[in-house]
């Protein structure tokens, strides 16, 4: 054949395809996601196999494994004993609960590694909503903004580098931020999730923490986040999201789930000079983890294709479980 261009050329040996490939994968461009509760005991969690609901102790260790892998950065979420739950998340506040406990600990051992936290009522509500139920069933937006300030002035002050709203209220980045501000906390990030969908992907991490919508008073509970996270069919919407947390302050854009909304991570990166973080997660570990175990996917290589995958939409950086394993594989 009489060919000019032959891209196949600089695909002839692994050397020709180091030197042209586009994009890698580093565990400096992931964000571990750890689970922590006040129990005694590590316990696995059933639906994302290799990960635990860490004792404070023992997490201690597991962060410290992933900072010599590489990895730089973790996010903590508290499984809260029932008893502590009420209608407005008080708990997330106390500022002897277990996530500013557990990054006073974390903190004193390993200063270094950047510890992002999950801003957002669910944990705590007895109603496993990300806000304020009020008696008609519905989500109330400002009075959640005030708990929520509160609760990441008490994440700051336990010594937390990155506060990552969850929670899909209106305002939230800006109000967090006004009072970060205020309290001298002006160093600290804001890592929002800006276009966080109501996802059915969210799955197993309800399980993980036990903190799925529920309705154990008399008043009505809506079944899903539909009111708060954004509808999976809108995409236009994901930039006015977006263009609302840059103006309140937000430092890092991130979109949530990953996988799904890789068109929404590729928009982002064209809309915002910011960094932009993918969020690959619970129900897309799960079901890379469930083939696998099935022996019907090759797992090291289906999670490196996919982590590229976030790389190659925009993200500079990736929050996934699948962090350590990655790191290792990296290693290789
Ligand atoms: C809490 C929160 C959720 C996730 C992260 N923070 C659950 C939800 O919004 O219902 C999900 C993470 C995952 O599925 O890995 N607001």
């Amino acid at each position: 054949m009489d060919l000019t261009y032959r891209p196949r050329r600089l695909r002839r040996s692994s050397a020709l395809r180091s030197m042209v490939r586009e994009n890698s994968l580093s565990p400096a461009d992931f964000i571990y996601p750890l689970f922590v509760h006040e129990g005694s005991e590590i316990e696995p969690i059933a639906a994302m196999p290799g990960t635990y609901r860490w004792t404070v102790d023992a997490l201690l260790g597991e962060v410290e494994r992933a900072w010599d892998l590489g990895i730089r950065c973790v996010v903590l979420f508290p499984k809260i004993a029932e008893s502590l739950k009420t209608e407005d998340g008080a708990e997330c506040f106390n500022e002897k609960g277990l996530i500013p406990q557990t990054i006073r600990r974390l903190k004193a051992e390993l200063p270094e590694m950047t510890v992002m936290t999950d801003v957002a009522l669910d944990p705590y509500s007895c109603d496993g909503h990300d806000g304020i139920v009020d008696s008609a069933g519905v989500v109330l937006n400002d009075e959640t903004v005030e708990n929520l300030c509160r609760q990441a002035l008490v994440q700051a002050n336990a010594g937390a580098d990155l506060i990552g709203p969850s929670d899909m209220m209106d305002g939230r980045v800006g109000a967090i931020r006004e009072s970060l501000d205020e309290e001298g906390y002006e160093h600290v990030g804001i890592i929002s999730y800006t276009a966080k969908y109501a996802s059915a992907y969210y799955g197993p991490f309800r399980e993980a923490l036990d903190s799925a919508p529920r309705d154990i008073t008399t008043k009505p509970i809506p079944k899903d986040k539909s009111t708060y996270q954004m509808d999976p069919s809108n995409a236009r919407e994901a930039i006015t999201e977006a263009q609302l947390d840059e103006q309140e302050g937000a430092d890092i854009l991130m979109v949530k789930p990953g996988l799904a909304y890789l068109d929404i991570i590729y928009r982002l990166r064209q809309e915002s000079e910011l960094p932009i973080a993918a969020y690959n997660v619970s129900g897309e570990f799960a079901m890379v983890k469930a083939a696998a175990q099935q022996g019907w996917i090759d797992e090291e290589s289906v999670v490196l294709e996919t982590l590229l995958s976030f790389k190659r939409a925009g993200a500079d950086l990736i929050l996934t479980y699948h962090a350590c394993d990655a790191a290792r594989w990296l290693s290789k």
